[in-house]
């Protein structure tokens, strides 16, 4: 046997493995899982775009108009008009000097992390950020210091720590994981305190959280004051890529400086025309956002009415923690078996001992769909995931009993 077979079994053995599903049809609020016609209750298609008429139309008018691909690196083969026009457009929706486009949420956090983090400074991250940002400090020269998850008195003492260097805080402003929202007024005051840049990255509050879904800065009310604000189009937007909103400055420096922008193909046009009559849709109904608030808040009071511990999230991320991987897969499969497709979150995506259900909810939902999902994954999890038992469930104190 191969190392590589190895590893495999290894992870097999630990609950660990992972496969790809296969899906007929658009990421609506039901859809073909393997055959089987299923509830989707784990897609980030937030606002029911991704399969609107009108972002698909858009898509396929620029297929025509412009092509399939942009062909190169926008710094090599230029920047093509309909780059231009979502930038501008983004950089309006969120009150910015500039946006500049990145081929996708993973490649933006990475290549902005590792371009601001320089040798020599300190970059601040929260223990429970995304593994994009996690791998931008990675790339970067600069030193990481992670703070405990969302606590500001551990930040401002890793800040203390940073004194006299370049410091940038990294921040989820929704983790994508648990569905808890960045304590960004008190991150913001605190950079400002300590001279340091701030970056946020909005992939799960953009279109969903703050006044039109501008994100949980905005919610905040300190978008201005954040520096870099990072969003993907590949969430509530329907389409695919993502984007920073900073200053004329930071957006300059971005394209001289970010190596997965510089060194990698620009969107594709049809992506960046979904996209673009995505942001459209959003602003011309922002009853839309509002309906996904109505949703999410539906489908933790059913779960909540079933015994289900929620009260973790304010989100349209519903996270239900049941500890072991296995336990977490075994979840899953029976919340298949009563048509709800809910997946288990292990390892390393979440830390040890934290394996979940991660629910997301969509605008385009039903109430009765959100009855009948929130019934199936109550039946589906373990008892000891049913508050009303001596201890709460709480991911940092299974956490800490794995470690
Ligand atoms: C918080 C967060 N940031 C960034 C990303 C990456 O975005 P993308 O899927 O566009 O690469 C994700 C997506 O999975 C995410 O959850």
């Amino acid at each position: 046997m191969d190392d590589l077979e190895r590893h495999l079994d290894e992870l097999s053995d630990r609950g660990l493995l992972r496969r790809m599903r296969l899906v007929s049809g658009p990421q609506g609020p039901r859809v073909l899982l393997d055959g089987r016609p299923v509830l989707l209750l784990c897609s980030n298609n937030y606002l029911g775009l991704a399969d609107h008429p009108r972002v698909r139309e858009a898509a396929a008018d620029a297929a025509m108009r412009w092509g399939v691909g942009a062909g190169a690196s926008r710094l090599i083969s230029g920047n093509m008009t309909i780059h231009r026009r979502l930038e501008e457009e983004l950089a309006e929706f969120r009150g910015a000097e500039r946006c500049v486009l990145f081929g996708s949420g993973y490649l933006a956090n990475t290549g902005i992390v590792a371009a601001l983090a320089r040798a020599g400074g300190v970059v601040l991250s929260d223990e429970l950020n995304h593994a994009s940002l996690v791998d931008g400090c990675r790339l970067a020269g600069a030193q990481t210091l992670v703070y405990r998850h969302a606590d500001l008195e551990h930040l401002e003492w890793r800040l203390r720590e940073a004194a006299g260097r370049a410091s940038l805080i990294v921040t989820d402003g929704v983790f994508s994981m648990d569905g808890d929202v960045a304590p960004l007024a008190g991150t913001v005051e605190l950079a400002r305190r300590h001279g340091a840049r701030l970056m946020v990255d909005e992939a799960h509050g953009t279109g969903t959280l703050g006044p039109g879904g501008r994100g949980a800065a905005a919610a905040a009310g300190v978008a201005e004051e954040v520096d870099v604000v990072v969003g993907t189009l590949g969430k509530a937007l329907g389409s695919y890529g993502a984007y920073a909103c900073c200053d004329a400055t930071i957006a300059r420096y971005l394209v001289n400086s970010a190596r997965t922008l510089i060194f990698s193909t620009a969107l594709p046009p049809p992506a960046v025309a979904g996209a673009l009559a995505a942001l459209d849709v959003m602003r011309a109904e922002p009853q839309r956002v509002a309906r996904l608030g109505r949703n999410a808040r539906l489908l933790r009071d059913g779960l909540a009415a079933e015994g289900v511990d929620v009260a973790s999230s304010g989100t349209q991320i519903v996270p239900l923690v049941v500890g072991a991987p296995a336990a977490a897969s075994r979840a899953s499969e029976r919340a298949l078996e009563r048509g709800v497709f809910a997946q288990a979150i292990r390892p390393p995506t979440v830390p040890k001992g934290t394996s979940r259900l991660r629910l997301s909810v969509m605008a385009s939902h039903t109430r009765s769909e959100l009855r009948q999902a929130a019934r199936a994954v109550a039946e589906s999890l373990p008892p000891e995931a049913l508050s009303g038992r001596e201890a709460p469930l709480d991911a940092r104190a299974l956490a800490a009993a794995a470690a």
